[in-house]
């Protein structure tokens, strides 16, 4: 399906939330060319560069999100607790957090989210187990079981309300891959920004999942439904294989960070039992 015979106009907002997070900062000063206005959000003020205004906002505060979202325009959602953690951290970030997220884009008259799930949502996959979109979740910590809900939030307020989301299943999104399983997970900002720009240009989106991994030559997972994006990442891992198989020669290949595809996150303890591993 070739949806960019005519690509949509160009937005009039971008709202970045996570905006002081890892991967909010590597995107800092490279969105101006998508729309009028990038509003940067996160819970203080963050830095801006030429066009981009700041805008601190908490996540649990619906009536601040609303405030936040008044003017429409699409959002790119980061922000969030981003690894395991305490239920209770889970639970204000990323559930009430997304579901006032997505309730104001509802009320405000967002029409367009991308959400930032995560390789966690299915990480106690094997990981010779080559993934679709139609796979199965299989969550690795609390914090995936967040990204589950959050994707199930995204895709009700797609069928019942209208909000198109991109749901991100973010690999590892870094500067460079950090250990030998980041080899096959890694995505580069660079693949991230020309996936930002598909679904800010795409006449029409849907709600499709997307893993978010480069052109990396270990591949698990497999984009073809979401094709008509024409997403084609461009960056590879390669060039950091020998360093990283140097720093871990001998891995076990029956541990479950090395079998399950969530790697670490898949031999956690229980995060309320061990105290806050964040
Ligand atoms: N970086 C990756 O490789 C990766 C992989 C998978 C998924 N993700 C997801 O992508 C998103 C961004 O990842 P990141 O690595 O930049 O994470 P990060 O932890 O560096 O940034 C998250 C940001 O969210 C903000 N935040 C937390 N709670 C908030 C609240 N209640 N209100 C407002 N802001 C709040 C934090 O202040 C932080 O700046 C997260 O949702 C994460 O789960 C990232």
């Amino acid at each position: 399906m070739a949806v960019f015979d005519t690509p949509r106009p160009r937005v009039s907002r971008l709202v970045v939330t996570g905006a002081a997070g890892v991967i909010g900062t590597a995107l800092r000063g490279r969105l101006g060319h998508l729309a009028e206005e990038i509003v940067l959000s996160d819970l203080a003020d963050v830095a801006t560069e030429g066009a981009e205004i700041s805008r601190p906002c908490d996540l649990t505060d619906l009536a601040a999100l609303r405030a936040l979202l008044r003017g429409g325009g699409d959002v790119l959602h980061f922000g969030g607790q981003s690894v395991e953690a305490p239920f209770e951290r889970i639970l204000n970030a990323n559930l009430i957090g997304l579901y006032n997220l997505y309730e104001a884009a509802r009320l405000e008259g967002v029409r367009r989210v991308l959400f930032a799930s995560s390789n966690h949502a299915i990480g106690f996959h094997e990981r010779e187990t080559r993934l679709d979109a139609s796979a199965p979740t299989r969550p690795d910590s609390l914090y995936g079981v967040s990204k589950v809900y959050g994707e199930a939030m995204a895709r009700f307020y797609h069928d019942k309300f209208g909000v198109e989301s991109l749901i991100l299943r973010i690999g590892s999104c870094f500067p460079e891959p950090k250990d030998r399983r980041m080899l096959a997970t890694w995505m580069s900002v660079e693949d991230m920004i020309r996936l930002i720009e598909r679904m800010v240009r795409a006449p029409k989106l849907g709600c499709p999942i997307v893993y978010g991994a480069s052109a990396n030559a270990e591949q698990w997972w497999d984009n073809r439904e979401a094709a008509y994006l024409g997403w084609t990442p461009q960056d590879s891992s390669e060039r950091w294989r020998a360093a990283r198989e140097a720093e871990q020669p001998d891995l076990d290949p029956d541990a479950p960070e090395v079998r399950f595809q969530g790697g670490a996150f898949c031999a956690m303890p229980h995060p309320d039992d061990a105290g806050d591993p964040s």
